[in-house]
């Protein structure tokens, strides 16, 4: 006897294995999120996150002329201000560091290589939150989508190409693209983080923007026992106009990845975040696991659950692997 189905036959050589492979990684699968402040004269290295800076904006302009030369496929911008307020006014302020740094890139790069905000207030308030306080200290769903139309349309102005609404709040979706709308941003994209965890794996991104949250984001970002909340918050924000929706993170959430690319005819992100990357570098610098092998399979991971688009701090290295 011997066996009738003999899978190894197409395992055998290494194109013999890239002829069957299912799924493929290019760069302009790629997004890489950055980091630009404005109290700084040299990039400022972020320890948890090994290798990814916070930049100057020269820097910034540097960095991303060589991610647009791997080939990646966009940039998602964040900013790092030196101050911060209730209502996050650094966040709308057109000569506020994110919105510089986005004309800074538009600039640099015109069209070829698409350019994305995070669209979102924690990074500008002083209590770290996404929106602004009501007076009994809750996140006050309402007033901060009018401070998110006002970030859109500065953000729109300073030249990003997609805006990434990253706060949770209730509609957001629907008002910037009303906002948008009434202000002639027609062409404006918006990528909705649609299902977004309130997960501890976005450690190493506070240490990244400098913030310091008081309390945690349980009221607006979702429980991570929950799937079928984040169908229900892919339907709405759909519905509410998003051109793109994401999951975030990635690894933790790739049966929800699945379960949306499988549900929503529009493009799907993934956000493969800090604390996803902080894990695989700090074992690899312990030797403990191969870094380049890990970290292009948690990207095949993440594409193979669904992603058509993933956002990762290792955009622009992948890319020059993937060429
Ligand atoms: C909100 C935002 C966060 C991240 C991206 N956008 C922080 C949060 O929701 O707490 C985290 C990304 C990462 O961890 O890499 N502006």
């Amino acid at each position: 006897m011997y066996p009738a189905h003999r899978p190894r036959r197409l395992r055998t050589t290494p194109a013999m294995r890239r002829l069957v492979a299912e799924t493929a990684i290019e760069p302009r699968h790629l997004v890489l999120p950055m980091f630009v402040a404005d109290d700084i004269t040299e990039p400022r290295p972020i320890e948890s996150l090994p290798g990814v800076v916070q930049h100057t904006p020269d820097t910034l302009r540097a960095a991303a002329v060589e991610a647009a030369a791997a080939g990646v496929g966009g940039l998602m911008l964040f900013g790092v201000p030196s101050r911060r307020d209730a209502t996050g006014t650094g966040a709308d302020d057109p000569d506020g560091i994110l919105n510089l740094g986005l004309r800074t890139l538009r600039e640099e790069l015109g069209d070829d290589t698409v350019l994305m905000a995070d669209t979102c207030l924690d990074e500008f308030t002083d209590h770290g939150h996404c929106g602004v306080l009501a007076a009994d200290g809750s996140v006050d769903n309402d007033a901060t989508l009018d401070r998110y139309v006002s970030m859109a349309l500065a953000q729109a102005e300073a030249g990003a190409q997609v805006l990434g609404p990253s706060g949770m709040m209730d509609g957001q979706v629907a008002a910037i693209r009303s906002g948008l709308d009434a202000a002639g941003r027609t062409d404006t994209a918006i990528l909705a983080y649609a299902a977004k965890y309130a997960s501890a794996l976005y450690g190493p991104f506070r240490e990244a923007v400098g913030s310091t949250l008081v309390g945690d984001r349980k009221t607006y970002q979702q429980d991570p026992a929950n799937r079928r909340e984040s169908l229900r918050e892919v339907d709405l924000d759909l519905a509410e106009g998003a051109d793109m929706v994401m999951v975030k993170p990635a690894m933790l959430y790739l049966d929800v990845l699945r379960e949306v690319a499988d549900r929503s005819d529009v493009p799907v992100a993934a956000y493969q975040v800090s604390g996803e990357y902080a894990m695989i570098s700090a074992a690899a610098q312990r030797d403990w696991i191969d870094r380049d092998r890990a970290v292009l399979e948690s990207l095949t991971a993440i594409r193979r659950a669904g992603a058509d688009i993933v956002l990762t701090y290792w955009a622009t290295e992948a890319a020059g692997w993937l060429r």
